[in-house]
């Protein structure tokens, strides 16, 4: 059990000010109080407390408590036996490092109803008793959702009964890690056999895992995915997979079959296992980024798409998830999925949405009356690097730090009126490149703490200083309760370039653009290489401005200037496609027609670790006066490293 409560005298006293989630209000007395024995905390059940309060929502209602400290005592009410949980969360962290209580009043309850974590168990399994124990963290962070990512690709990670090669075949593999086991081609093995890795949850740990969470107010969503994502399954099962006629024969890949009958037969049965076994309203079924390209061949799909009249393979896609919506609701549940259910019309009413492309795609849910969770990649995505990458464990990519996760606030663009439709938030941990328990809770914490606070203090409580001398606190006690987490004191933090505005010559000047940006790198549009910002590790973060052609772009100085310096850094990653230019050449002119070469720079191009972020900076010093700066660079050459990214031309 995390922090358990110690008394020791002498020591400062612990306030709800080192409380994560920072409570909604609080105020601090002077004087503390040590309780001595049991009765010293008294806790009451009043159903009405939160009558104090108006407007609150029910599951705040629920959720509330009230928290005196003065000489007489502990006092709490609580409107229910959640809220009483939840006063204990706070008290047990007030007073964590063994100090006594300040004197104070707190009022508390939640601002979101979903304040999860998804966990994934396929790529790199862990098994029960590494998620009991996230369970103790969650709770005492007053989280109310673990949603389990179940299966996908790489394994099967639940037992069933109806379809046994499910667990013989779907849950074992070649290859203890998710990369060994892509590295030797995707093999699964029969449980029991000699190269066998993985595994799954029983259903007696199922149990265990479900009361467990009950017993701290957690619901357990388990995803069950669907259609891409399903290699495994299509593996035990091969008639839920495409069949190809060409080569008479199914075919391997990660999507079911829409058109298959068995597709439907035996992931029903499945379904009804799962409902069984999990008593939460909501099931997930994925839905995300199915690669549809068996479908284009099959002459099952291709025959159902010319009886429905279906135009585009995606509609084979909607049409699954209509079908499993309404099972599901026959059964009295609530689907949940990935945004790619998201359409036009058509998606369930009662279908809930897991914005993770973003959050507009949320937010046209939203509007279309579903209810919605937020877990957008650039602030929800734990499987992205937390800190410099040179300096971090190989992660999948990004730059998700502590305070950008800290900074999300769910309800920018949600409209007025649409609020009760969000649910919450939800930080995701895929495990691709997690290979063990230890490095998963690297990766979950401190961050996994800043979703907690995301989750339930209002937005204009919130304060990022304030929070991480608290995550530092907590996290030290979570090492001393045998939690791995990431070292926050040796953050290196964002690139130091990003962190200041920089000034120079052609700052809020205009740029032509004689080749074209790419849309999926916009960045600031037209604006993006001189509006003063530089990029941090990341080209996801609007600075750096992406290419896939070579760039030739003019700053008009709007008038003729003396000039010392003209300069632009490229980003490289290999990993991902990004390049640097072997050269970049900078052309000068008075009239933006004819321009006179002023300076060509040239570089190495690093050839590093492909994960490896790079910057090189093509400066060049220059003397000269002139009205037009034109910059002129090519990707190099090198084929698999399409990209150029740039932040700014800086002249001076
Ligand atoms: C997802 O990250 N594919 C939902
Ligand atoms: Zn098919």
């Amino acid at each position: 059990m995390l922090a358990v409560l110690a008394f020791a005298v002498g020591a400062k006293a612990g306030g709800p000010d080192k409380v994560i989630p920072r409570p909604v209000e609080f105020t601090l007395r002077e004087g503390c109080f040590t309780p001595k024995k049991a009765s010293d905390t008294k806790v009451s059940l009043m159903r009405g407390s939160w009558k104090e309060l108006s407007g609150l929502k029910d599951f705040q209602k629920e959720a509330y408590y009230h928290i005196t400290i003065d000489k007489r005592g502990i006092s709490v009410k609580a409107a229910s036996p959640k809220a009483a949980f939840y006063a204990r969360q706070t008290l047990s962290q007030m007073a964590a490092d063994g100090t006594p209580y300040s004197y104070c009043e707190i009022i508390d309850y939640p601002r979101f109803e979903h304040r999860g974590l998804m966990i994934d168990e396929s790529r790199n399994f862990k098994g029960k008793d590494w998620l009991l124990k996230q369970l103790d963290l969650m709770a005492s962070l007053k989280m109310s959702v673990l949603h389990l990512h179940l299966t996908d690709d790489a394994g099967w990670r639940l037992e069933v009964d109806s379809y046994p090669a499910l667990n013989r075949l779907a849950s074992w593999r070649k290859g203890k890690t998710w990369k060994d086991w892509r590295n030797g081609g995707n093999e699964y093995a029969l449980e029991g056999s000699r190269d066998a890795e993985g595994g799954y949850l029983t259903k007696d740990e199922v149990k265990e895992i479900v009361a467990y969470a009950s017993e701290r107010f957690i619901d357990v969503i388990p995803e069950i995915e669907m259609p891409g994502h399903s290699r495994e399954l299509c593996a035990a099962y091969p008639q839920t997979s495409c069949y190809d006629s060409t080569f008479s024969h199914h075919v391997l890949s990660s999507d079911l079959c829409p058109a298959s009958d068995s597709t439907y037969i035996i992931l029903e049965a499945v379904l009804d296992e799962v409902m069984d076994l999990f008593p939460t309203k909501y099931i997930h079924v994925g839905g995300d980024e199915a690669g549809m390209r068996s479908w284009k061949n099959c002459p099952k799909c291709q025959a159902l798409m010319h009886e429905k009249g279906f135009t585009d393979v995606y509609e084979l896609q909607n049409y699954l998830e209509e079908k499993i919506a309404s099972y599901v609701k026959s059964k009295g549940r609530v689907m949940v999925a990935w945004d790619e259910v998201v359409r036009d019309e058509g998606l369930d009413k009662d279908a809930v949405v897991m914005s993770w492309r973003g959050t507009t795609n949320g937010i046209q849910a939203i509007g279309q009356g579903h209810k919605v969770i937020m877990c957008p990649t650039s602030y929800c995505y734990l499987d992205y690097y937390q800190d410099v990458s040179f300096k971090e464990p190989e992660a999948i990519g990004g730059y998700v730090p502590l305070s950008k996760v800290y900074s999300f606030e769910p309800m920018e663009g949600v409209p007025d009126g649409s609020e009760d439709l969000l649910s919450g938030v939800q930080g995701n941990l895929w495990c691709e490149f997690v290979p063990t328990p230890e490095h998963a809770e690297y990766m979950l914490y401190p961050r996994a703490l800043a979703i907690a606070e995301v989750g339930w203090t209002p937005a204009s409580a919130k304060d990022y200083a304030s929070f991480f001398q608290r995550a530092l606190c907590l996290t030290d006690r979570m090492k001393e309760d045998g939690y791995k987490t990431f070292d926050l004191r040796s953050e290196a933090g964002d690139r130091p370039e990003s962190k200041l505005p920089v000034k120079h010559l052609a700052l809020g000047k205009s740029v032509k653009f004689d080749s074209q940006w790419s849309s999926a790198y916009p960045a600031a549009l037209e604006k993006t290489l001189t509006d003063g910002l530089l990029g941090t590790w990341t080209y996801h973060d609007k600075r750096w401005l992406g290419f896939l052609r070579p760039i030739d772009v003019t700053v008009d100085l709007g008038e003729k200037t003396v000039l010392g310096y003209i300069s632009a850094t490229f980003m490289g990653q290999l990993g991902n496609g990004v390049g640097v230019p072997e050269k970049v050449e900078y052309w000068v002119s008075d009239d933006g027609t004819y321009f006179t070469l002023a300076a060509t720079v040239t570089r190495e191009v690093p050839n590093a670790d492909p994960r490896q972020v790079s910057f090189v900076n093509y400066g060049a010093p220059v003397d000269l006066s002139a009205r037009f700066v034109r910059l002129k660079a090519e990707q190099n050459s090198d084929k698999s490293a399409p990209w150029l990214f740039i932040d700014e031309i800086i002249i001076k």
